[in-house]
């Protein structure tokens, strides 16, 4: 079927081609969550040295639910976004103080974390926990649009809907954690933005976009 055969090339391929990226060495749900928060609206060259800074001196949800804000603050700057940060350190204070310090283990206790949308909560539960529960963010909208030859644009809600339910459907077929982690980097190695690179792309022969040559006009966004 369609789908479990682009899960299976997309995770073969990610398998032999992965960036060794920090938070690729660790299973720790916090730690997930740490990463995936830095690198919602940062490249990952500039997350590499924050995040390691970060964990060193908050190495768990306790170290950093009972921190002076200005130190979390402190480490942050230069980041952006001072709001990730915040709501980062409220995460943790209510994993402390609402889960006795366990990292909650069901999508909605994840899901109701500050800060935590449906794509951080499913990178958490894939990532971290290897639960099939789709993560969708912008690269994904790329990566799948094209796929899928989806010619409408993908700001629209019904859109993401759709392309959604393909990755949930594709992840349940899959390893959710390589899943999540080999479309992100699909995205970002080779279905990038500008001249994505079609001729390294594990998913080419099955790919609608290629097929129609409608690579360079897909996703389509809504006028600014
Ligand atoms: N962008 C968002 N999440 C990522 C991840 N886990 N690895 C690389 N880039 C990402």
């Amino acid at each position: 079927e369609r789908l479990a055969a682009f899960a299976h090339k997309l995770v073969t391929w990610y398998e032999q081609n992965k960036r060794a990226l920090p938070w690729r060495e660790t299973s720790d749900p916090y730690r997930i969550l740490v990463s995936e928060t830095m690198l919602q609206q940062t490249r990952v060259e500039t997350v590499v040295p924050y995040y390691h800074r970060f964990l060193e001196r908050f190495p768990d949800v306790e170290s950093l639910a009972r921190a002076p804000e200005e130190d979390v603050m402190k480490l942050w700057q230069g980041l952006g976004y001072y709001r990730r940060a915040r709501n980062l350190q409220r995460a943790a204070m209510a994993v402390v103080e609402q889960h006795a310090g366990e990292f909650p283990r069901a999508v909605d206790e994840v899901r109701a974390l500050p800060g935590v949308g449906p794509y951080t909560s499913g990178a958490v539960m894939s990532i971290a926990f290897d639960r099939p529960v789709a993560a969708v963010d912008g690269n994904v909208l790329r990566v799948m649009s094209r796929y899928l030859g989806i010619d409408q644009p993908i700001d629209q809600l019904p859109v993401k809907r759709e392309i959604t339910e393909h990755v949930q459907h594709a992840i349940e077929q899959s390893v959710p954690q390589s899943f999540t982690q080999a479309l992100m980097e699909l995205g970002a190695m080779v279905c990038t933005p500008r001249k994505p690179q079609c001729l390294a792309c594990p998913i080419q022969d099955d790919c609608t976009a290629f097929a129609e040559a409608t690579v360079d006009s897909i996703p389509v966004k809504l006028p600014k």
